[in-house]
């Protein structure tokens, strides 16, 4: 009997057709989106292995798929899985890395311009038709060029946004759990500096770290306390990162200039508080969204699917632990 898998989101361009060739594959190519509360547990049950986009697996889910051996994630981040519970149960965790790195990181250039010279803000203005004609004096917007860059996270994709600097001229620091070696640090040309360095000289700051409960509002009151006044921050990497509600307090009251986001604390929900303030640029959780990287990031996943069920160990397993009481 073949293997069950389940595919939670809509795939578009056949990229299912290898896995349908192995196994008994329940795709939701009808619909697009989350599923109801409850809806994802009932069609876990029978499921050997799942492909996941965006949906959480928490250990109730778990408790609902007796049969399940591989959680395969398309996406990088794999907050959305309690991977303890997953590894106590055996079942394997994969995510999927490397593909989307230069495609996250041209939207934190996006998001980053497009707050320092008020896009969004602007094109909105125009909109209204509030445009009568060029003024002197209006529109400002913060240089990018020769600003100083700072990125806190400097795994693949904070990599790929320092990268980009070099062509705005910037100065690029950087903090990071553990500092890059030498040679790589000059190819990237970023300095590692403390915290406090990185939130008082950054007049951009962009966040490139995975989410971890240690890692829960890294940027709170105190650490945006210390950014510049005229200091932005992009966050393409997860809104539990940020006190949001900090964050809307420094906003208006004009303690940071702006911020750029694409990430929330509460997706798909936004605080209300975000909504009316014109500094800040609101993206719905689209770093990765281009057709060429998501297909990138569905084969990747789909591949680790394979050799999760096959028995090999997946390329990109998460869970090493798990491999020991691996079910079979
Ligand atoms: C995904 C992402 O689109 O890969 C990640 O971690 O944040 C995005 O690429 C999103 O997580 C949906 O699963």
């Amino acid at each position: 009997m073949k293997s069950k898998v389940l595919v939670t989101r809509a795939i578009a361009d056949g990229l299912l057709n290898g896995l349908r060739e192995q196994f008994d594959v329940d795709d939701s190519q009808q619909r697009d989106g989350p599923h109801a509360p409850g809806e994802l547990r009932r069609r876990l049950a029978g499921a050997d292995g799942v492909l996941l986009f965006g949906d959480r697996i928490d250990a109730a889910a778990l408790d609902a798929a007796p049969r399940l051996k591989a959680v395969c994630n398309i996406s990088v981040g794999y907050n959305n899985v309690d991977v303890a519970a997953c590894t106590a149960r055996g079942i394997l965790v994969t995510n999927a890395p490397g593909v989307l790195d230069d495609t996250t990181a041209d939207m934190a250039w996006a998001l980053l311009l497009a707050a320092a010279r008020r896009i969004v803000d602007s094109d909105r203005w125009l909109r209204a038709g509030q445009w009568h004609g060029m003024t002197f004096n209006d529109r400002f917007g913060t240089d990018v060029h020769h600003a100083t860059l700072g990125i806190l996270g400097m795994g693949r994709i904070g990599r790929a946004v320092a990268r980009r600097a070099a062509g705005f001229d910037m100065r690029v620091i950087y903090h990071n759990r553990t500092r890059l070696d030498p040679a790589l640090e000059r190819e990237v040309g970023a300095r590692f500096v403390g915290m406090d360095e990185l939130l008082a000289e950054s007049d951009f700051l962009s966040l490139h770290l995975p989410y971890t409960e240690a890692n829960r509002h890294i940027i709170g009151a105190a650490e945006l306390a210390c950014m510049k006044p005229t200091g932005m921050l992009v966050n393409t990497a997860r809104g539990g990162l940020v006190d949001e509600a900090a964050l809307i307090d420094a906003l208006r009251e004009g303690r940071i200039a702006g911020a750029a986001l694409d990430v929330y604390e509460g997706e798909p929900t936004v605080s209300p508080g975000l909504l009316p303030l014109a500094n800040v640029v609101l993206a719905p959780h689209m770093g990765s969204a281009t057709r060429a990287t998501r297909l990138a990031m569905a084969r990747l996943a789909i591949e680790n699917l394979i050799e999760a069920l096959g028995g090999a160990v997946p390329r990109c397993l998460v869970n090493p632990e798990a491999l020991e009481r691996r079910r079979t």
